[in-house]
Order: structure tokens, then sequence, then C-alpha cells
């Protein structure tokens, strides 16, 4: 099969790259080059998506089985997207995001046909516009879209609910013993996936027919607290995690930017039922469990110095949270 990612070298989609390349597609990597100038065994196009011209110019008259876009995010997006591959594609694949699904939920076990609405994330509310939109194509033309959409995923980053996805920065907090702000009392329960478990369920999508006009999440079947989570973490570093509990409302009083993540999001307890995607890929079920998957991550971190960035600005932000929390309740 020939594919092409659209991204494919990010915090899930290096993972879902390599495995492609191991089960043997023909993978077509289009990006920037500035996360990973080359991954072995994939051929390269170096392009702005957002350089319409430049990713003509790139892609020529390469048609392909499927196509998946990790860095979608606007209907303006898909409409570029529809534009560029409508001719040349048997399946595109819509990576949108499990924060689309009701907030707060009517229902803690969260199926694909929970309703899509969440009035507190643009982020989310965007993706549903794209979902939508594709859907809408997918009834009227025949475009044939499978749209994914991943919970918290990680691998070469730390889960956690406010402060540092992505970088070192939670891990350097635990290490310096700075507070680590968890939302609420810490026992709303949250699912964390790591992306080879995605990979796997992921890759059985592609180019499976019956998967066209469908979402799928695809997630664990582990359900922790976030103080669990908060604790795994700190344990996989070698270390106690100084855990300050603050109210979601009032994180999102003193910055409505950290606030969004969690009121249209992660202080929503979350349990994802995986019967659909166990259906379409007979066989696949996660198999990562958090304590093993984290601790791979910290090592990753551990195996080289550059890897190590701290996000001082939003460390700097955690700490004004906390110390306007600390200065209303005195010794909390
Ligand atoms: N991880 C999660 O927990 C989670 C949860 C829900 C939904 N999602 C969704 O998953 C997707 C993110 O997947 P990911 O892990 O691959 O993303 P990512 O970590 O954000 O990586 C972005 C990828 O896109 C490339 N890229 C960025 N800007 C580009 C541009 N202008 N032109 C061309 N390439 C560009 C990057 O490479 P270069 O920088 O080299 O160009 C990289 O390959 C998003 O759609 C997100 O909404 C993720």
């Amino acid at each position: 099969m020939r594919v092409l990612f659209i991204g494919g070298t990010g915090f899930i989609s290096a993972a879902v790259s390599r495995m492609a390349i191991a089960q043997g597609f023909e993978l077509y990597l289009l990006n920037r080059g500035s996360r990973i100038a080359h991954l072995p065994g994939s051929h390269g196009l170096t392009a702005d998506i957002h350089r319409l011209e430049d990713v003509r110019a790139t892609l020529q008259d390469l048609e392909f089985d499927v196509v998946v876009d990790w860095i979608a995010y606007t209907p303006d997006d898909i409409e570029r997207d529809m534009a560029l591959l409508r001719d040349r594609v048997k399946q595109y694949v819509f990576i949108s995001s499990a924060s689309a699904y009701q907030k707060p939920p009517a229902h803690y076990l969260i199926t694909e046909s929970t309703p899509l609405a969440n009035p507190y994330w643009e982020y989310s509310r965007d993706k549903i516009a794209c979902e939508r939109r594709l859907m809408q194509a997918f009834r009227d033309e025949g475009f044939p879209v499978t749209i994914v959409r991943p919970s918290m995923t990680y691998d070469t980053n730390l889960p956690i609910a406010i402060g540092g996805w992505g970088s070192y920065t939670l891990a350097e907090r635990l290490m310096t013993g700075r507070p680590i702000i968890v939302h609420g009392d810490g026992s709303s329960l949250w699912v964390v996936t790591h992306a080879e478990d995605f990979g796997r369920g992921f890759l059985g999508l592609l180019g499976n027919e019956g998967a066209l006009g469908q979402a799928f999440h695809i997630t664990s079947d582990e359900v922790l607290t976030w103080n669990q989570i908060t604790e795994t973490i700190a344990a996989a570093a070698g270390l106690e995690a100084e855990i300050v509990h603050i109210p979601s409302d009032f994180v999102a009083a003193i910055d409505p930017e950290l606030g969004a993540g969690l009121l249209g999001d992660k202080s929503r307890s979350e349990v994802f039922d995986n019967a659909k995607i166990k259906r379409f890929v007979p066989g696949w079920e996660a198999e990562v469990p958090f304590a093993e998957g984290v601790a791979r991550s910290i090592e990753w971190f551990e195996g080289d110095p550059a890897r190590k960035a701290i996000d001082e600005e939003r460390s700097a932000k955690l700490d004004r949270v906390v110390e306007a929390y600390e200065a209303g309740f005195p010794g909390a």
C-alpha cells in the first residue's frame, strides 16, 4: 500500500510511521523536516503544508491508497486537503480528537456514538467542524474519509493534564521539588494510551474499506485517576510528586488558556468503550501498561540531554496558579 502521512514525525505519528515502515507500507512523509530530517525506510517530501504551490510541486502526480493528515485542525485545512487529494486517494484519514466528545459527558462511558459538542474548547469545536465537513463530503460525493479520534496518546512526551506536554518540564519540576498541579481532588478517571498501542489499531484501519465513512477512537482499556497518573510518572523518574490539588475552575479563572484544556477535556472523567476498533481490527487490544510505557518515555528523555527542553513560560504560569491558590488557602 502506498501511504502518505502529512506530518508523520510528531508525538503520535513518529511511532506510527516506524511501525508502518516495519509492516512494509510504502510510506511517504510530507513535513518541513525540522523534527526528524529523514526516517529510514520512508520517502521524505519536504514542504510546508500551508504553502500549497510548494506542496503541489512536491507531490507532482503521485497517487496514494491512503493519505493521513495528522495536522489538520480547521475546516480550511479540510477544504485544502480535499481540493488537493480528491482525485488521487482511495482513503483519507482525518486525525480528530476525543476531546470533541460531549463535555461534560452525559455518560461516563464514551462510544463513537457519543454526541460531539464541546462549548469549552475552540480546538475541539474546530475538529468537530472538520468532521462535519468531511462526513458531508462522504455523503454528497463519496469522499473516502475515515475519522480517528485519539485520546491522550504519549511516547516521547509525558502525559499530564496541564504543564509541559511535549517537553521535559514536568520531569524537571519533579526533580527540583516544585509543586505539580493535579486538578480537583485527583480522583477523576482518565485514560492514557501508548503511541505503539494506538499505532497497531490505527494501521489496521488503513486500506480497510469497511472503515470508510466511519469514526473510531483507539485507546487503552487501563483506567487511572489523575493522582495515579501523576504518581506513576514520578515513580518512573524515581521520585515522589509534590502534588497540589487545585479546582479546575480556579485554574481557569487565573489562566483561561490552561483552564480550557481542563474544563473542555481533562477535568471530566472519561472512559472509552473500544468495542468498535476491536470489531474492525480483530485481535487488537492495547498492551502497554502505563507504568511500563511512561518508564520508556523517561528513558527516552534520559538518552540525550538535547531532548530535555524545558518550557519555562509554561512552568512560570503553573507557579502563578499555585501562588494564587496558596495565597487564598495558606498551607494548602
Ligand atoms: N497526542 C495526543 O494526545 C492527541 C490527542 C488528541 C488528538 N491529537 C491529534 O493528533 C495530531 C497530532 O499528531 P502528531 O503526534 O503527529 O503531531 P505533532 O506532534 O504535532 O507533530 C506535527 C507533525 O507535523 C509536521 N508539521 C508541523 N507543521 C507543519 C507544516 N506547516 N507543514 C508540514 N508539516 C508540518 C511536523 O514535522 P515538522 O515540524 O518537521 O514539519 C510533525 O511531523 C493532531 O491532529 C492532534 O489534534 C493528539
